[in-house]
């Protein structure tokens, strides 16, 4: 296939998420100057997985680059529970912080669900807690989860239509597969989630115009499963081994095969994964603004 068509039918995430940081980049100026003191991002990275640290990283250097100021937070992998909800509590007090990002996973001894439960909601900036996910679900203003987010804006940048079309969504996560639903359940999408346990996984996929696959399942969905001009979102990303000693990183659909089938698909990497850091500043942006017009 020629290189015009083939990168007519890929869903450029780099592109769309770099224009999202150089929208918002003016957005941070004008809040700045408005408001007197940049955005403020705590992350807290517990522990050595080297992962996390590449992710933390990343992070940091993505607000600098828009002028949102980011306040980095490390700790030991046996820091104890007590330390780590002081921690947040105080992040949640000081006023030069908008908002506040734990790192996932936490070390096995601390209770993620509980920790992440106490991140005050307006700082909320993953979306993770139980008051802006009920937000999400009645339709209402709040803090959502980056990923749903960014695959939402992709499909907006991409013109790609929901309202009335048939999504399927594959993975039922608080941090993908549910909010992502609901998302498009709100844009009037008539959306089926699937799971585990789902039967004739082919069969439904093969109903969707528009098909989000996240389910951490390296290259399960195959090309046959995507109907003829369907939109592919691919938001997997599991590091597998390659014979050769080497790893790389796979989606949730085998590509090659999808492509031929596909109106518009996401390639991995470069399709999702660079939207969520995106996103995230986006949220920052977002609980800044919030934070600031409640005290005007
Ligand atoms: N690009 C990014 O920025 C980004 C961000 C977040 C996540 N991700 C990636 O997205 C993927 C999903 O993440 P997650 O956090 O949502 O994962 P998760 O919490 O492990 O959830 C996976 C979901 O997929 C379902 N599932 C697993 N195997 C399945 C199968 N064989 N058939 C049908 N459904 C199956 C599970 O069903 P049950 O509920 O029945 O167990 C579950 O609902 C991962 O690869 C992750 O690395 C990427």
């Amino acid at each position: 296939m020629e290189q015009a068509v083939l990168s007519k039918k890929i869903i450029d995430g780099k592109q769309v998420a770099k224009d999202v940081r150089e929208e918002l980049k003016v957005q941070v100026e004008a809040a700045t100057a408005k408001y007197g003191r940049k955005p403020g991002l705590a992350v807290v990275l517990i522990g050595d997985n080297p992962a996390s640290h590449t992710y933390v990283k990343n992070k940091v250097t993505a607000c600098k680059n828009v002028g949102i100021e980011s306040f980095l937070l490390q700790y030991d992998k046996d820091v104890d529970e007590k330390t780590v909800v002081e921690i947040v509590q105080k992040l949640n007090q000081d006023p030069l912080v908008d908002g506040i990002l734990v790192q996932l996973p936490l070390p096995k001894h601390l209770p993620t669900q509980e920790i992440l439960a106490l991140i005050d909601p307006a700082k909320d900036v993953d979306g993770l807690t139980a008051i802006n996910l009920g937000r999400l679900a009645r339709g209402d203003e709040g803090l959502f989860p980056c990923t749903p987010l960014g695959i939402m804006r992709l499909l907006s940048a991409y013109k790609v239509p929901v309202k009335g079309k048939n999504v399927v969504v594959l993975g039922r996560s608080h941090l993908v597969g549910k909010p992502v639903a609901l998302m498009l359940l709100a844009q009037d999408a008539t959306v089926t989630i699937c799971h585990s346990k789902t039967a004739n996984l082919p069969e439904v996929c093969r109903q969707a115009d528009v098909l989000v696959a996240a389910c951490g399942q390296p290259e399960m969905v195959k090309g046959d499963w995507v109907k003829p001009g369907a939109v592919v979102i691919d938001v997997g990303t599991t590091r597998v081994e390659n014979a050769d000693g080497t790893s790389s990183l796979k989606g949730d659909v085998a590509f090659d095969a999808a492509f031929e089938n596909a109106s518009l698909i996401t390639p991995v990497p470069g399709g999702v994964g660079p939207m969520t850091i995106a996103m995230l500043l986006v949220n920052t942006q977002k609980s800044f603004e919030m934070r600031m017009q409640s005290r005007a």
